[in-house]
């Protein structure tokens, strides 16, 4: 058996593609079925923006992980069939009677079970900490540092698998800095606050029926069209991509190197890894948001938001990607920094940010924070720049000129400011959209620009 094969094992990844119609129909099915055990067990939720009030069930993100993680524990013979095999002939010993190529080959597929491991080990951890905080509602600065401590074993699987942390320098740059520069620590850093930011970052962008489900769908996507433009296609496939591939910058072991998007069989090896995680994650996300739909039966819970936001992390880190994995993130990026002064406490957050609902128009508009005493001069500093940069809204005492109330500083609350009162479904809509905009963008910066401040 050659070291590294150069195609891709087509079985394992049809077998994904089997697995991930099954987590789809698994999902259609159990979300409703099960939806009054979770009412039962008191994990129900009133919608915020409706005139009715039954109680809906809530953190059915669990459901959605359960199928995942039990299909990505299901499916570990698929790839890693001849690892077990071998080991199995080798008499559990992998060096015992083995030649070099073979010993070879056989640490490799041992290294890449271990990391496809440590990625199962950080999703249930989030998927712990998800529902933990739909139980028990953790305080922000108690949850913040768990993702970082979910990262570890992917860190550990990285640093082990001699982890590449050089980043390359833009042209502009060169002159200062060099070619590369190694972070050394500080990408270790770096890859723990990506998990944080993938987990919580998804959370804080919801509140209306579809919100949650819909990004991490689409994010999941972009993943996924983005792996194929690394796999061996056939000829007649292969030109369109191979212009794009052409001055297109891949990133081999963390770093930037020129060269074809489908390049070496280690590049298809790390891509088909992401392909395995990301396909059964659009199926279960298809079959959740049927349910999740305007107008909503069932809800997420943060259970949804952590597990989905940790398998961008895992695939983002494992297969090397995390730079291009952060421009699919755009509208959470815009969301968290415009949060910024509510989730750090410089202006009020009161405990739902979601648009206040008109129940005789049915129409949304937006929340707003009310100032009970005067805001502090940095409060007012910011609220100020960020009304006259058009991103909130500020209603001031006619005298004193304080600000008695701003508008919540979410996206949300902004497309209202905006493009003016619309219902739910519609807002849903505009935020998917921009999603799928971002995307677009992404591949853009991603694959067009990068020749301008790489070379390629
Ligand atoms: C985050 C947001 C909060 C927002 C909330 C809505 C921050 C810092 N926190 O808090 O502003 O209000 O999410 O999810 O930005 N709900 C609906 N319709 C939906 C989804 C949820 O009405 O489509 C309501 C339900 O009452 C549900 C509750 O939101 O029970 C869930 O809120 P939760 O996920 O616990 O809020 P956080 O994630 O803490
Ligand atoms: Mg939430």
């Amino acid at each position: 058996r050659p070291l590294l094969d150069p195609s891709p094992p087509l079985p394992a990844l049809y077998a994904s593609l089997g697995f991930s119609i099954f987590a789809f129909l698994a999902a259609l099915f159990l979300v409703p079925a099960l939806g009054p055990t979770f009412i039962r067990a008191n994990l129900k939720g009133r919608d915020l923006l409706k005139v009715y009030s039954d109680p809906i069930p809530e953190s059915q993100g669990l459901v959605c992980a359960s199928i995942y993680i039990l299909l990505l524990i299901l499916f570990i013979p698929f790839p890693f069939s001849t690892t077990v095999a071998s080991l199995a002939s080798s008499g559990g010993n992998s060096d015992r009677g083995l030649t070099d190529a073979a010993s070879a080959s056989l640490h490799h597929e041992v290294r890449k079970l271990s990391v496809y491991l440590s990625s199962l080990l950080s999703l249930l951890m989030a998927t712990m900490l998800g529902f933990l905080d739909d139980v028990f509602d953790i305080r922000w600065r108690h949850k913040v540092p768990i993702p970082l401590i979910a990262s570890i074993p992917l860190l550990m699987v990285y640093y082990a698998e001699g982890g590449n942390t050089h980043v390359v320098i833009p042209l502009p740059l060169r002159r200062i800095f060099g070619v590369l520069v190694n972070l050394g620590p500080l990408y270790y850093v770096y890859m723990s606050l990506l998990s944080t930011f993938a987990t919580n970052s998804i959370n804080i962008l919801a509140g209306i029926n579809g919100s949650e489900v819909s990004q991490a769908l689409i994010i999941a996507l972009s993943v996924i069209l983005n792996d194929l433009l690394y796999l061996p296609w056939p000829v007649g496939f292969r030109i369109p991509l191979h212009l794009l591939g052409n001055q297109a910058e891949v990133e081999v072991g963390g770093t930037w190197h020129a060269g074809m998007a489908y390049g070496s069989s280690e590049l298809v090896g790390r891509h088909l890894f992401s392909l395995y995680f990301m396909l059964p994650l659009v199926g279960v996300c298809l079959g959740f948001m049927y349910h999740n739909w305007y107008p909503a039966r069932a809800f997420p819970g943060d259970t949804l938001c952590y597990v989905t936001g940790m398998a961008f992390s895992v695939v983002g880190i494992q297969a090397h990607f995390s730079k291009t994995l952060l421009l699919f993130f755009l509208p959470q990026i815009f969301n968290f920094i415009l949060s910024c002064p509510q989730l750090f406490g410089v202006v009020p957050c009161p405990r739902h940010r979601v648009p206040r609902f008109d129940p005789e128009t049915n129409l949304l508009s937006p929340s707003k924070t009310l100032f009970l005493k005067p805001p502090s001069r940095l409060a007012s500093f910011v609220l100020h720049t960020l009304a006259t940069l058009r991103l909130t809204e500020l209603t001031v005492h006619p005298t004193t000129g304080n600000i008695l109330e701003a508008t919540n500083l979410t996206i949300l609350n902004f497309f209202l400011l905006r493009l003016g009162p619309m219902n739910e479904k519609r807002l849903v809509q505009v935020l998917i959209c921009t999603q799928v905009a971002g995307s677009i963008l992404a591949f853009t910066v991603r694959y067009g620009l990068a020749g301008l401040v790489y070379d390629g």
